[in-house]
């Protein structure tokens, strides 16, 4: 949600700062801007639209070897020029952009009014560049005046600031994510790795309360007191390529298509002599846990609904709770609790706050992520990673089917460790046939009639998703994705509810999209499917071929025979290439759906 970069190095700063944008445009397009130094003053560019309205906007290129990037997600005021990134001072010697949530900015805003600053936004960021201005004026010093600055503000920042004639950029970090990349020539600083992958593969994970000066040659990280602080350097083990769209046309397309390898990657290692192995959670790691509760939101939160169906399949007391509600909805936690925090960012600031909400009682917490380093991950007492790769299209993709088969495999390793707790007992069956899971999406990507069946139902009036057991949580996530994208009405329901109301809805303008598993469940989705049929309904099974839904359903989407606990992951690529399919008919901007962005750090 919003993203940031900085660079500074000898060469020139501003295409690189543009790429970097490119690269970080998931996590905002309401507006984008840069800021350089050049020796002559400090230059801002930014523009309401996307990072590309911005370039071509640029005349000539902006030059200086230091400068700082913006793409913005609105909180605070429309998107508009003004309200674009960077901000500066009332004089324009201080630029700065920001990621997160100034809560305090009115107070702030009202104090440095009184004393002679002039706003231009509506922002809550625009009072970070003018208590800079107004601290330098009082101690002379710059990197002090960022200090009492970020001491001043409450709520959440990750900051970057230039200021005229200084061969430097100063950062900040409190809940918002921060970077350090480290080039031989240059340093960075974004919101994520992507932004200077193609750069460099050696980060610094920066944590809250770091104050980071960088110049040419040296950086420099503190706490706000000024002492030196040691972070370690790791090395990203994503590929460059990656963050690209390659010969795609769409990122969500290239990573529906990149899931036989980022499923691959999930489990490489982790299946051992026929039994779950986790590097960082041997067994006994769960020997005192009797109650496991997920939290998560959006599509995270149906891979959370799918792994708690396993978990509460071997034997566990377990539930699944949104995060943004997890306070009024959570039972009752202490330390035999396992809160699985589930998010492919690691920076959802509702699934954070949750996750503390829950370690204040004494639970214990265990963040599944895809992005090392992130808060997530860090704050959490342990941390699995789901290794789907950098992941780019606002809709996530590959990185739920990758967050279900980890928590299918840790579900194995919890019910081995719980005293109540009973592996499945046809165990082994499960993990040879999710070995085979890759091949198996691959035969769905070079097989699928999604395409056609997309053109056949295009124009209907609404479009309804319904499954049972592990089928629901696809259902559900099915009609997230085809709504998202497509921004079509769509909504998906445990199928044997579709009576209970939704059915008033149903008519022959209401594709019904059934979800089967090959489970004894099914035969419960198929009642209800022909329920909504004989209403005039068009039906279309979305499973495995073997099986009674398919002979009344009008159409079909297949999935290969596997074990029922990866057919609904199967059927789930199907549904994907649905809303994408159904989203390029109607020319949606599919990577970067309107008002959404992908990594959403604010409450
Ligand atoms: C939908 C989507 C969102 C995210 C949600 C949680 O396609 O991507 O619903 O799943 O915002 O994000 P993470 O997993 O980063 O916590």
């Amino acid at each position: 949600m919003c993203g940031i970069i900085a660079r500074i190095g000898h060469g020139n700063a501003a295409d690189t700062l543009i790429t970097g944008l490119e690269n970080l445009e998931y996590r905002g397009y309401d507006s984008a801007g840069i800021a350089v130094q050049n020796g002559s003053g400090v230059k801002v560019h930014k523009c309401s639209g996307e990072v590309s309205r911005l370039k071509s906007s640029l005349d000539g290129q902006p030059h200086g070897n230091m400068g700082i990037g913006h793409t913005r997600w609105s909180t605070h005021g429309p998107p508009t020029d003004e309200n674009a990134h960077p901000h500066t001072d009332t004089a324009g010697d201080v630029a700065v952009v920001h990621n997160g949530v100034i809560d305090n900015y009115d107070e702030l805003k009202a104090e440095l009014r009184a004393k002679g600053h002039e706003f231009e936004s509506d922002t809550d960021s625009e009072v970070i560049p003018h208590l800079i201005d107004e601290y330098r004026e009082e101690t002379g010093d710059t990197e002090q005046a960022v200090r009492r600055a970020v001491d001043t503000l409450e709520g959440s920042y990750a900051i970057a600031a230039i200021v005229d004639g200084e061969e430097a950029v100063y950062a900040a970090r409190k809940g918002s994510p921060l970077v350090l990349g480290l080039d031989d020539e240059e340093w960075y600083l974004a919101s994520d790795v992507p932004a200077f992958l193609e750069h460099t593969d050696e980060v610094i994970y920066l944590e809250d309360g770091d104050i980071v000066v960088l110049d040419p040659d040296t950086y420099q990280i503190t706490d706000l007191d000024g002492t030196p602080i040691e972070r370690s350097v790791d090395t990203v083990d994503w590929d460059p390529e990656d963050a690209g769209k390659g010969e795609y046309d769409h990122y969500m397309l290239k990573e529906i298509n990149n899931q036989p390898t980022s499923l691959a990657n999930t489990i490489e290692g982790r299946i051992k002599d026929g039994d779950v192995a986790f590097e960082s959670l041997p067994p006994g790691s769960f020997d005192d846990i009797d109650t496991v509760q997920f939290v998560a939101c959006g599509t995270s939160y149906h891979a959370a609904m799918y792994g708690a169906q396993l978990v509460r399949e071997a034997g566990l007391r377990t539930e699944v709770l949104r995060a943004s509600e997890y306070e009024s909805t959570s039972g009752p936690v202490d330390e035999n609790t396992l809160v699985i925090a589930v998010t492919q960012s690691g920076e959802t600031a509702d699934t954070l706050d949750a996750v503390r909400k829950a370690t204040e009682c004494g639970a214990r917490s265990l963040a599944v992520t895809n992005v090392v380093g992130s808060t997530a991950a860090r704050e959490a007492d342990d941390a699995i990673y789901i290794r789907a790769g950098p992941e780019v299209g606002v809709a996530a993709t590959k990185t739920y089917s990758s967050q279900a088969v980890t928590l299918a495999l840790l579900t194995q390793r919890i019910a081995a460790d719980v005293p109540e707790g009973t592996p499945a007992d046809d165990r082994g069956e499960m993990l040879e046939a999710l070995e085979d899971l890759p091949k198996h999406v691959e035969t769905v990507l070079e097989t699928s009639r999604a395409e056609a069946l997309a053109r056949d139902v295009f124009g209907s009036k609404s479009y309804f998703f319904i499954g049972h057991g592990l089928g629901h949580s696809v259902a559900l996530e099915g009609a997230l994705k085809f709504k998202e994208i497509t921004y079509e009405h769509a909504e998906g329901f445990a199928a044997g509810e579709l009576k209970h109301g939704p059915l008033a809805l149903v008519t022959e303008e209401t594709p019904v999209f059934a979800v089967s598993t090959g489970s004894d469940s099914d035969s419960k989705t198929k009642t209800n499917a022909i329920e909504a049929q004989s209403r005039g309904a068009p039906i279309v099974a979305v499973g495995p071929d073997d099986q009674s839904l398919v002979d009344v359903a009008d159409d079909h989407l297949s999935v290969p025979d596997t074990h029922p606990v990866w057919a609904g992951l199967l059927a789930n690529v199907q549904l994907q290439l649905l809303s994408y399919y159904a989203a390029r008919q109607l020319d949606r901007p599919i990577d970067k759906p309107r008002n959404l962005a992908k990594s959403v750090t604010v409450e």
